[in-house]
């Protein structure tokens, strides 16, 4: 079930190595991405699953979860007789079919100081070209902007961004401040985010709301703060997940960054303290390079002008998700605020195709209303709010933090598209790169003037 089995066990099948070499690649073909529904409480299925040696847990919520099913063991799987579906017959096929990673050199630029074509958002990139990107959208918009480099992560590469501001001058007004990519194998996210940083570059010097927009805010975008897991994603493994960061006393790599943040980082519930786990969390509060990096950066942030709107943008599944996290008998303050503005955004990002995105309600309102005794113990057993629109997904430390120390008026995660029928969830082929970018353009469009 957990990721450093599936190495293991394809360096085993591949060499029978006891430990994978650096350049293991994890090979997913013949997978099936299967949606099992929870009959009889999510424990006793995600236990069932992890029995499955070579099956990788996707997502897991209330009432399903996703896995991608290891050809080997199908035969297992069908003994546990469970009810389920599946998504995606061949995840192996899916990863494929996202194509090759386009070099920048092939995207033509309209001129020079210019803007990059916006073919970019027609293909995935490699993540070199991600930074060579951000460096050409800086010079495009010279006087109002600068690029980022706020730190190293564990191997080394710095965590780059681009802060754009207008008429009022750099530093100059409240931030409006997104990260993607945290957890490395959420590719659409990086391409939503940059293009929401390409809309505001285009369109500063030719259109008066977008204008309006960056004389009232100043942007931060950072597309990969998980620079390590990302690049790893594009070269041993397209499913993983957390950084690179190996720890003492355990052949286990990689804590998830978003679980690391020092703030209630040791409320029980919501994260693992198991380092082969997807969730692991890291020995100490805020231990990993990267947290202390974006946690630095962000504390400068507040410190200055203060944070107005934090959005961390993963996939998948279409969720619009508002703290509070750790606590399900606690709200935010501005809760009501919160809430009529992601509904704002929802429905903003359902016009150009009619997507649904799920916002709250949270905790104690999904406490009161999913009812069934299996949801009720899940909770009872997580204290992280577990529950949004059905989805056991903890928020995370990170929103804890960016509302509770940051003093960020709205601090939100929000999940892009990916799941369901015929869909493998984060792996989506690069034709889905411009309406999933353009959908969330809208909602920001909608959102940035009510802020
Ligand atoms: C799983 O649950 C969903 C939603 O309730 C339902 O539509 C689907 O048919 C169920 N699948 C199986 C195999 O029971
Ligand atoms: C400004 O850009 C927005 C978003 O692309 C667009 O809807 C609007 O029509 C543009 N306004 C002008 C005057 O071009
Ligand atoms: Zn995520």
């Amino acid at each position: 079930m957990r990721l450093l089995e599936v190495v293991l066990a394809a360096a085993s099948l591949a060499s029978a190595a006891v430990t994978p070499s650096p350049d293991e690649q994890v090979v997913y073909d013949g997978f099936k991405v299967v949606r099992v529904n929870v009959t009889d409480g999510l424990p006793s299925l995600k236990s069932k699953i992890a029995s499955l040696a070579q099956t990788l847990e996707l997502h897991s919520y209330a009432d399903h979860m996703d896995v991608a099913l290891a050809p080997s063991d199908v035969a297992a799987f069908e003994a546990l007789n469970l009810p389920s579906d599946i998504l995606d017959e061949d995840l192996g096929a899916s990863i494929a079919a996202e194509g090759p990673l386009v070099s920048f050199n092939s995207i033509a630029e309209v001129g020079a100081n210019a803007l990059p074509s916006d073919s970019w958002f027609n293909n995935y990139h490699p993540y070199s070209d991600h930074l060579q990107f951000l460096k050409d959208l800086q010079s495009a918009l010279p006087q109002n902007s600068e690029i980022l480099e706020i730190g190293a992560s564990y191997e080394g590469r710095q965590i780059t961004g681009l802060h754009l501001w207008g008429s009022g001058g750099s530093g100059s007004k409240p931030a409006i401040y997104i990260h993607g990519t945290v957890h490395a194998r959420e590719w659409i996210a990086t391409m939503v985010v940059e293009y929401f940083a390409y809309q505001l570059v285009s369109g500063y010097g030719n259109n008066a709301t977008i204008k309006g927009f960056l004389d009232s805010y100043d942007f931060y975008f950072f597309p990969v703060v998980n620079p390590d897991g990302f690049s790893y994603t594009q070269s041993n493994d397209r499913l993983w997940r957390k950084n690179r960061m190996p720890r003492s006393s355990t052949s286990a790599k990689g804590t998830d960054i978003n679980r690391n943040w020092p703030y209630k980082w040791e409320v029980s519930g919501g994260a693992s303290t198991n380092p082969s786990d997807e969730d692991y969390r890291g020995q100490a509060a805020g231990d990993t390079p990267e947290v202390k990096v974006l946690k630095a950066f962000t504390d400068k942030l507040a410190a200055g002008k203060g944070i107005r709107l934090y959005i961390d943008f993963h996939s998948y599944g279409q969720y619009i998700l508002l703290p509070y996290g750790y606590t399900c008998s606690k709200r935010s303050s501005n809760d009501a605020k919160q809430e009529s503005l992601a509904g704002t955004l929802q429905a903003a990002i359902a016009k150009p195709y009619g997507k649904r995105f799920t916002y709250g309600p949270i905790c104690s309102t999904l406490y009161a209303a999913t009812g069934g005794s299996t949801d009720v113990s899940d909770i009872a057993s997580f204290p992280v709010c577990t529950l949004i629109g059905k989805r056991k997904e903890p928020l995370t430390r990170l929103l804890q933090y960016m509302t509770d120390v940051a003093g960020t008026t709205y601090a939100w995660a929000v999940e892009l598209r990916g799941g369901g029928s015929g869909s493998s969830g984060f792996v989506l082929p690069p034709s889905q790169i411009r309406p999933s970018s353009i959908e969330i353009w809208q909602g920001m469009q909608a959102l940035i003037p009510s802020l």
